[in-house]
């Protein structure tokens, strides 16, 4: 039997009762609860009761991950990529209310929450620090677990937390994001545009390099897009976006929509893991690095999902105080030594550092197959910010 006719016909059972579900959305549904069972797939060894805890909401899935295998996970992320590519010119189905969204300011001590539709207020707010940088997190579709936890916006908070040297901010798109990923991702652009005009508040508070947008899968093209109305609004570029694993699905070469890409800030860098399945396979950053070369499935990873996760926790490696340079990548001048994995350019870290015009081109690196990924690690003691 077809391995995609197979998931429709496990999954449509526990859809049944759900009168608002119909066959196009199944697949969604599908997906939704494979990412939510990033974790459970990521650890074969825990039981499948401990997996169902962490997907309360999501229980009839949880029997269904019971019996879902690898290969048909992957064969689900295929179906709706053809469902995704299918359709791209629907408009939007819902009326966002982006009021709804929040942008939370963390420090060590306190969160501060501010209504995306009150942006002025929070710009100037006591605690948000006007001689320190910006870094505003954007994350993609199905972040989201179902306890509430976001484990990318844990490792990557962390991270900046304990550098405490920059204003991080945390994009909340609540329950918008976790619903079908076609939805998402055609509502990508009403996101960033709104997150754009908000952003562009900022104009006359700090300037506009000391920006930096990071986003992962769908939340990288929302940068883009973010960062282009930025410019429509005030004549200037943000400083930086950092593109982990920007979403393939819906983005495909041909698609009505437009993705992250290079010139919508002063500096765009992207870092691929799952090229060419969940992730784009094209560069399209001034620089792209590719650790694994274009091996969508990285040593340690058995899934798409394990692999297109695996660019933020790289990333927010990088950001610890004295990983900087542990992801030292190398410049290739050609298709076919990159191919080749032998590449012989200039070499510039991956991820947090810094990066200049002159370092534009396609990176590739090597990347251990746990923590600590980088080769390059510097085992100094690491001390944290503390409140
Ligand atoms: C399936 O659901 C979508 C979204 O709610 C809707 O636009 C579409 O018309 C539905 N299709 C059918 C066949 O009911
Ligand atoms: C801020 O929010 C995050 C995410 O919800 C949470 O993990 C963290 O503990 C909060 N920090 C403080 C100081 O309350």
């Amino acid at each position: 039997m077809n391995l995609k006719l197979l998931v429709l016909l496990l999954v449509l059972p526990f859809m049944a009762s759900e009168a608002h579900f119909n066959i196009s959305t199944v697949y969604i549904k599908v997906q939704t609860g494979i990412t939510n069972g990033h974790k459970f797939f990521s650890n074969i060894g825990r039981s499948l009761s401990s997996a169902k805890e962490s997907f309360n909401n999501l229980r009839k899935e949880g029997n269904f991950f019971g019996v879902l295998k690898q290969k048909a996970q992957d064969n689900a992320l295929q179906a709706l990529q053809e469902i995704c590519s299918a359709d791209t010119n629907r408009e939007a189905r819902e009326v966002l209310e982006v009021d709804r969204f929040n942008f939370v300011l963390m420090t060590p001590c306190q969160n501060h929450t501010y209504s995306l539709g009150d942006p002025q207020n929070f710009w100037t707010s006591s605690a948000f620090d006007r001689k320190k940088k910006t870094v505003i997190l954007v994350t993609g579709w199905l972040t989201k677990a179902n306890n509430g936890q976001l484990p990318i916006l844990e490792c990557i908070s962390d991270a900046y937390l304990c550098r405490n040297d920059v204003n991080f901010v945390f994009l909340d798109t609540a329950f918008y994001m976790v619903t079908f990923y076609d939805w998402a991702a055609l509502n990508t652009v009403k996101i960033g545009t709104d997150v754009g005009k908000r952003i562009s508040a900022l104009k006359n508070i700090i300037p506009s390099n000391s920006i930096h947008i990071v986003g992962h899968s769908l939340g990288a093209h929302i940068a883009g897009v973010a960062a282009r109305t930025y410019t429509e609004r005030t004549g200037e570029k943000i400083g930086r976006i950092t593109g982990l694993d920007p979403a393939q699905p819906c983005f495909n070469k041909g698609g009505s929509l437009k993705g992250v890409a290079k010139g919508d800030a002063q500096y765009v860098d992207i870092i691929h893991t799952n090229p060419g399945v969940l992730g784009l396979m094209e560069s399209i950053g001034d620089s792209d690095f590719y650790p694994n070369g274009l091996n969508p499935i990285p040593k340690g990873c058995h899934s798409s999902v394990c692999a297109h996760g695996r660019a933020w926790e790289y990333y927010a490696e990088s950001v610890y105080p004295g990983n900087e340079g542990s992801f030292l990548s190398t410049k290739c001048s050609s298709d076919e030594s990159f191919q080749a994995k032998d590449c012989s350019g200039n070499q510039i870290p991956m991820g947090f550092a810094e990066k200049s015009l002159d370092t534009i081109g396609n990176y590739y690196l090597d990347v251990n197959e746990v923590a600590p990924f980088g080769r390059d690690h510097n085992y100094k003691e690491m001390s944290c910010a503390t409140c």
